[in-house]
């Protein structure tokens, strides 16, 4: 059966409110939209656990830095309504820009520390408008439960952190990055690139695959752990690394691996910029 498609928040409020005594607990899983199977992992999880799963598709102009980004960022409706219909989603809200933001908004959440570093240092901006957006979903949805992708791990530190210190009542769970078979994280951006980039694109995998093996090893120092990617990134002259670092659990660079630690890469792949991480164990 197809998902009911909500477009404004009186109405989605008043669905949940119908849904809620019978059909707890309630999920959301926020998203931009232009859904593939990283975004269907948290939905199943969300399906799994919950009673009432709510998806949003809401391409968010407040976390772009780029117009351009924006602009071009895939917006796959029918097919996204489709996706959600076979992962039997109960509700998709997808409201418009001037129903999130009926004006210019004056109010914003920052998370301070944990967006000093990676993305939140080359993309200004951008964590304010994420954990904005991610806590007016709160306010609207009022879910039990909100589904994060690990995949996007500094976005997931920003939430844990804003609903921590806000004492905001939801559980964040955390979902395992979904991959390609040869490693890419799956993105609605690979939508972007080129059948060469696309190939090229792998090594963003291999090399923080390569780094995690040799951490598992035993391998310690920060830096010698980052040369070991960066020379499996520099196989391909397609990709050029934007940021490579390994940070703790607080996004802050560590010169040795501790528990909680992660390499995290950024890169452009021709116009794409695309992000990857991975947990190294102690
Ligand atoms: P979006 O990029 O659409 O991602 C929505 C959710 O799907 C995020 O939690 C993201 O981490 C997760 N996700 C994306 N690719 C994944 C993969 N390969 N494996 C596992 N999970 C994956 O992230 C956003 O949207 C926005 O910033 C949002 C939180 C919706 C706020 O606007």
């Amino acid at each position: 059966m197809k998902p009911e498609l909500i477009r404004e928040i009186a109405p989605l409020r008043a669905a949940i409110a119908r849904r809620r005594p019978g059909a707890s607990p309630i999920g959301l899983v926020p998203t931009m939209g232009a859904l593939h199977a990283g975004h269907g992992r948290l939905i199943e999880l969300a399906r799994r656990d919950c009673g009432t799963v709510v998806v949003s598709i809401f391409v968010n102009p407040i976390q772009f830095n780029q117009a351009e980004d924006f602009k071009h960022y895939p917006r796959t409706l029918e097919a996204d309504l489709d996706f959600c219909a076979r992962l039997g989603v109960d509700l998709v809200f997808a409201p418009a820009e001037g129903e999130m933001y009926p004006a210019p908004p004056l109010a914003f959440v920052n998370v301070e520390r944990l967006t000093d570093h990676l993305c939140g240092r080359f993309r200004p901006g951008h964590f304010r408008g994420v954990a904005t957006v991610v806590m007016k979903l709160f306010m609207i949805v009022q879910p039990d439960r909100a589904y994060f992708g690990q995949k996007d791990a500094q976005q997931l530190a920003v939430v844990r952190r804003m609903v921590a210190d806000l004492n905001v009542p939801v559980e964040i769970v955390a979902v395992p990055t979904v991959r390609e078979a040869d490693g890419l994280a799956l993105s609605s951006r690979n939508l972007r690139l080129g059948d060469q980039e696309r190939q090229a694109a792998a090594v963003l995998y291999q090399g923080l695959e390569a780094a995690r093996q040799a951490a598992a090893g035993g391998l310690r120092s920060a830096s010698r752990l980052k040369q070991i990617a960066r020379e499996v990134f520099a196989t391909r002259s397609e990709v050029r690394i934007e940021y490579l670092e390994i940070v703790d659990g607080e996004m802050q660079p560590i010169e040795t691996v501790s528990e909680g630690a992660l390499i995290a890469v950024a890169a452009w792949v021709g116009a794409t910029r695309l992000i990857d991480n991975m947990p190294l164990e102690p």
